[in-house]
């Protein structure tokens, strides 16, 4: 698996690093609010029970599980719904929690729909942005990192599924995908 990475880009101890900071920042915020945390499967899975993990108030987790990707490393510009929340979020104050914005297009579809259910308030926390990519105007409250416009697997992020367990972000060589 480590012979496909072309370059680390965000080793195991910034990525810990930057998970506690954004924790304590939401601890902070949303201290005394209903919050509920949905991530977006399967790609932000590793990134949210890290997030969870610093987060000293308390909050539900519940998920939703979309596609737009197929096998294909371009986005097809289509969001599908392939599993939808178990709770009602109705005056809830949610956060959807995703790995990475490359178009915009699955988060722009998803603000929609939920927002549409009436929360108390709706934001995104996000640990990777491609802003060379972005297709659709998003806003982010809870930002990582700005990245170049690789493609990146690990930490939950995957190419046709695999490296989703390395436990670093990192570049993956052009001849895996192309
Ligand atoms: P968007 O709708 O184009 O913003 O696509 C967002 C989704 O595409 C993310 O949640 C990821 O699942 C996937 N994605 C985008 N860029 C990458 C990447 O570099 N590596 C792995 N998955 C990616
Ligand atoms: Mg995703």
């Amino acid at each position: 698996m480590n012979n496909d990475i072309k370059e680390v880009l965000y080793n195991e101890d910034q990525l810990r690093d930057k998970v506690r900071q954004m924790g304590a920042k939401i601890s902070k915020d949303y201290s005394g609010r209903d919050l509920i945390l949905i991530g977006i499967l399967k790609g932000s899975v590793i990134f949210m029970s890290d997030l969870v993990k610093q987060i000293t108030i308390p909050c539900k987790m519940d998920f939703m599980a979309v596609s737009s990707y197929g096998n294909s490393s371009k986005t097809s510009g289509v969001v599908k719904i392939l599993k939808d929340l178990d709770f009602e979020i109705e005056g809830k104050d949610v956060l959807i929690v995703e790995d990475i914005i490359d178009s915009g297009v699955t988060l722009k579809y998803l603000m929609k729909l939920l927002s549409a259910r009436k929360p108390s308030s709706l934001e995104i926390i996000c640990l990777l942005n491609k802003p060379d990519r972005r297709a659709v105007d998003i806003d982010v409250k809870y930002l990582g990192y700005d990245v170049p416009d690789y493609f990146l697997v690990g930490y939950g992020l995957d190419f046709a599924e695999k490296y989703r367990n390395l436990p670093y972000i990192g570049i993956l060589k052009e001849e895996i995908y192309k």
